[in-house]
């Protein structure tokens, strides 16, 4: 099945949006498969962002990205990247669709409030960054 690294960034976590982001996953059928809080260290954060390193923001991004805990997650379930993704919403959250996480809940690019993986291949490489593998679950009842 299918899986996705999801990230609760810190100005989600600071603003207590945890159990908001977790149910509307969890209710739209994915199955929490792990979930931590993680402080970055600015290493993580370079070697997880590391598509953007040649990006004017990268030094703010990581900056952000390692001013408090994340809560990191892995989601499973059908479709899972892309749908995930489509319930998060557009990177910029002025773009992102009233009904979504971005949409719903922030006004600022850089903190906005979450992120998931944009593939298959990212995935596989974000959820190796932040677990290992006997921290998946796996779920024994069809649901
Ligand atoms: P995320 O999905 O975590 O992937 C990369 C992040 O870079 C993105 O969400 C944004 O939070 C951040 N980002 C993108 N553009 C900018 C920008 N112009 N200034 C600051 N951060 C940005």
């Amino acid at each position: 099945m299918e899986r996705t690294y999801v990230m609760i960034k810190p100005d989600g976590v600071q603003r207590q949006l945890i159990g908001n982001i977790v149910s509307r996953f969890e209710q739209k059928g994915f199955k929490l498969v792990a979930g931590k809080f993680v402080t970055l260290s600015k290493e993580t954060a370079e070697t997880h962002y590391g598509e953007h390193r040649e990006r004017p923001f990268f030094g703010e991004l990581v900056d952000f990205i390692t001013s408090g805990p994340v809560f990191a997650m892995v989601w499973e379930g059908e479709n899972v990247v892309k749908v995930a993704r489509t319930l998060i919403g557009a990177t910029n959250p002025a773009e992102a669709a009233p009904g979504t996480i971005r949409g719903d809940l922030a006004v600022q690019v850089a903190m906005n409030v979450v992120h998931g993986s944009d593939s298959v291949e990212s995935a596989n490489r974000e959820i190796d960054i932040f677990f290992r593998a006997d921290e998946l679950q796996a779920y024994t009842k069809a649901g």
